[in-house]
């Protein structure tokens, strides 16, 4: 299998980024992701075991990933994690190992997990308000994010992103503030725009606040921004930096700039379903060939069919759109 051509769909997109999703669990409630209350989680041993998700890592490098960013729920979560991390730094095909986290127990976590070999880090967050971060996580950690972020930079990873989800009439006030912190911390905030993926079906187009406006906003108060050209086509977030000199922004535009066109990722999620996309309805059953004694030849040619069946993208934008069945904590964004 060395020598195995890239994973390409029918659109040509070739697919070389992996997303796995560690557990659906969280320890806050965002509201544009989980319910406040009874949220179904999957059965513990519906989740897959470290030895599975590395073995379906090391087949999907062999197929061309070399990507892979750690996710939720939130990753920090999942038990002995720094020793998943270890596993997966380890396989040499990886050339970027990256996690997204809501920060809360970067406290404890940033260093074993730097001493495991992770380097990048996103760190979810959207106000540097004790109250607004109260009414958007429904929980009182903004001083346990903020310790965290130091410590992360304190211990050397970089780049550090922040993570800021754009809900129109709600999140205006901190953009400034937070555009700030990051400029002066060398943190590069990136603002996504709010997607139909919260659990209690709050999203409606009238709530996203667009990157065209936080752009004007943030040009007019801070400095203007300028558009960075020669940003890598595949990432999905338009990159810009201040005029000044001093910081980046970037804006991942999923409703007002779809980038389907050049996605190049799948997803494994925490209970072992492989998504062509985030918003897919289908997915295909790794799990079951995992555990059911399947060859790595077997499971390969699930990842290809699945990749081959990838649709030409989300359909946000129309009339058609279909929300997925699981919200954004049981993908892993
Ligand atoms: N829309 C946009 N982004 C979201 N996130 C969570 N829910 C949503 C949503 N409904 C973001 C969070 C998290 C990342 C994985 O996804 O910022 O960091
Ligand atoms: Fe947890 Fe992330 Fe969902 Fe917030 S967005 S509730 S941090 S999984």
């Amino acid at each position: 299998m060395a020598s195995a051509p890239p994973l390409t769909d029918s659109f040509g997109r070739i697919h070389n980024n992996l997303r796995i999703s560690v557990t659906d669990r969280c320890n806050i409630r965002c509201f544009y992701c989980m319910p406040e209350t009874d949220v179904k989680f999957v059965q513990r041993r519906e989740i897959l075991d470290f030895e599975e998700i590395e073995r379906f890592v090391r087949i999907a490098v062999k197929l061309g990933v070399t990507k892979l960013r750690v996710t939720g729920g939130e990753p920090l979560v999942r038990r002995d994690l720094p020793v998943l991390i270890r596993r997966l730094a380890a396989i040499p095909e990886i050339q970027d190992l990256a996690l997204t986290t809501n920060g809360v127990l970067l406290p404890e976590l940033a260093g074993p997990l730097y001493e495991a070999g992770l380097r990048r880090i996103n760190v979810h967050l959207d106000t540097l308000d004790r109250a607004r971060f109260a009414q958007i996580t429904r929980r009182d950690d903004l001083g346990r994010v903020l310790a965290g972020l130091e410590t992360v930079k304190r211990l050397g990873y970089g780049p550090i992103k922040l993570n800021a989800v754009a809900v129109k009439n709600l999140v205006e006030p901190d953009l400034v503030p937070l555009a700030h912190y990051a400029r002066e911390n060398g943190f590069e905030v990136r603002f996504i725009e709010f997607m139909p993926l919260d659990a209690q079906s709050l999203w409606d187009r009238g709530k996203v606040l667009l990157a065209e406006d936080i752009i004007r906003v943030l040009s007019r108060e801070i400095a203007p921004l300028v558009e960075i050209p020669d940003r890598d086509p595949r990432a999905p977030a338009l990159e810009y930096r201040f005029a000044d000199g001093v910081g980046r922004v970037g804006f991942i535009a999923s409703v007002s700039r779809p980038f389907c066109l050049n996605c190049n990722r799948i997803r494994l999620t925490a209970d072992g379903k492989l998504r062509y996309c985030l918003f897919a309805i289908e997915e295909d059953d790794v799990k079951g060939l995992l555990r059911g004694g399947a060859s790595d030849d077997e499971i390969a040619a699930l990842i290809r069919r699945n990749v081959a069946g990838k649709w030409e993208g989300h359909e946000i934008n129309s009339s058609r759109f279909v929300a997925p069945p699981r919200p954004m904590y049981s993908i892993g964004g």
